[in-house]
């Protein structure tokens, strides 16, 4: 009996543990969809090439979409056969519509229909991830717009450095965001690349319009070299890549605002929602959403780095060790999308505690400034540096802060200062004296705000 579809030449049986290990359909199922699209293109290709008749080729494509259907109302029986989404599919469509199945595969390949598979999901599911990267960088806007003047400590080596506005951390999260914005869509011109009539590997014999398919199934290119079309795999690594990057910055995200959530700082509150307490301990409010977000960025670097290895030094065209391809891509589609949501939420009902942060700023912060008013004054940035310095020590020798040091004081550290250093002392204008492009003035936030409502309306 012939089950298998490549049974022909076989004699003896598969040993189950190798059917199991062989097996991809458990997870390629969920290319369904792409896999009667691309078979119901190449039956017209077929036609077109005048293999099939006209009635042959509506007879296969209602088969197909039959086939599609019972997917879609998840009727579709999976025999112990099956080995992936093309054989189920393939065994399915001949069931239906009988021997005229047989003739879907002329001249194709499993293995140009399984990278034509792979793209034309994946390409669904940038989009799909194109909108759940605007919905974060969205959330982050309008917060930024809405609380735009609240004051913060800005820091480095989490040591406080100068005062900021909180619209312009978060605006900075926004930034990282929106240039994975960019690089997902420029991904899509490498993903939008047709493999099929590709065959094995040595190219389609019966002279499929190939530029037909391209435009039938909507890509933009087409595969040039047959072997490189069922061989490449530099789609997914690069999109891999793009979901490492993306996590690694959700991943800083995660860790701005889980410091930020400590009683220690108290800047931000998370909502119910997105923590969850301890079985132990009834006081905690534990940020386990941000704590994923961050702890799911090795699991997706872990796809990439995985599959890197896969590809690497595989011998040319088709080699079963590419079927590895689909697991990790799944799991960094699956896992970003998730996590995008997630922040989105998240940042969406988190509670801004402004006082708290108003509280942090601390007058050395401003120490700063107190050169840069000298540098006014006329003095070389790293002279008034020094200065500054000793402004600093002096307040810091006398257990007060710069801001009440006499102007006797600061005099003898600089005869340039004068009354209206008093003037140095106020956060509000040093974040408000930054307004070069950039900067955390109130102008330039609104400057960001609307560069990235004009990246979102794209
Ligand atoms: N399930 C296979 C994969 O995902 C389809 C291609 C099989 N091709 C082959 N020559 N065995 O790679």
């Amino acid at each position: 009996t012939k089950q298998k579809l490549w049974g022909g030449r076989f004699t003896g049986k598969t040993d189950p543990l190798m059917h199991a290990f062989n097996q991809s359909l458990s997870y390629d199922k969920r290319m369904h969809s792409a896999d009667i699209r691309g078979s119901i293109a190449y039956a017209k290709s077929l036609c077109l090439a005048g293999l099939l008749t006209q009635e042959e080729a509506e007879k296969m494509t209602q088969g197909l979409q039959l086939v599609e259907k019972e997917w879609q109302d998840g009727t579709f029986e999976i025999k112990p056969d099956d080995e992936d989404i093309h054989t189920a599919n393939e065994r399915r469509l001949s069931e239906l519509i009988g021997p005229l199945g047989g003739k879907l595969h002329t001249g194709r390949s499993r293995n140009d229909q399984v990278a034509t598979d792979m793209r034309l999901w994946l390409l669904d599911q940038v989009e799909e991830l194109e909108s759940a990267v605007k919905a974060v960088i969205g959330v982050i806007v309008e917060r930024a717009d809405k609380e735009k003047a609240i004051l913060m400590p800005g820091y480095t080596h989490l040591q406080r450095a100068q005062p900021i506005r909180w619209s312009h951390l978060i605006l900075f999260h926004a930034f990282s965001l929106h240039s994975d914005l960019q690089r997902l869509q420029e991904l899509v011109p490498r993903i939008s690349v047709l493999p099929l009539g590709s065959g094995p590997l040595a190219g389609n014999p019966f002279l499929v319009d190939r530029e037909f398919l391209a435009k039938e199934l909507g890509f933009q290119s087409i595969a040039e070299n047959s072997m490189w079309g069922v061989a490449d795999r530099d789609f997914v690594a690069e999109f891999l890549m793009w979901s490492s990057l993306c996590m690694v910055h959700l991943s800083k995200l995660a860790e701005d605002l889980i410091i930020y959530s400590t009683s220690e700082f108290g800047f931000i509150t998370l909502s119910d929602a997105y923590s969850t307490g301890s079985s132990v301990m009834p006081q905690k409010k534990n940020p386990d959403s941000l704590e994923l977000l961050r702890g799911k960025c090795g699991r997706v670097f872990g796809n990439m780095s995985g599959f890197l290895m896969t590809l690497k030094g595989l011998p040319s065209t088709y080699n079963k060790d590419l079927q590895e391809d689909k697991e990790p891509m799944f799991d960094a589609v699956d896992t970003v999308g998730a996590s995008l949501r997630i922040a989105e939420g998240v940042l969406s009902t988190l509670k801004v505690n402004g006082e708290k942060m108003a509280e942090a700023l601390t007058m050395d912060m401003l120490a700063t400034e107190l050169a840069e008013y000298l540098v006014r004054k006329g003095m070389p940035f790293r002279e008034t540096h020094h200065v500054s310095g000793r402004a600093v020590a002096l307040a810091e020798s006398l257990q007060v802060p710069i801001s009440a040091l006499t102007l006797e004081q600061y005099k003898q550290l600089c005869p340039l200062f004068e009354a209206d250093v008093a003037e140095v002392f106020n956060f509000e204008s040093s974040v408000e004296r930054r307004a070069a492009i950039g900067g955390p003035s109130l102008k330039m936030i609104d400057r960001q705000v609307a560069v990235l409502r004009e990246a979102l309306s794209k």
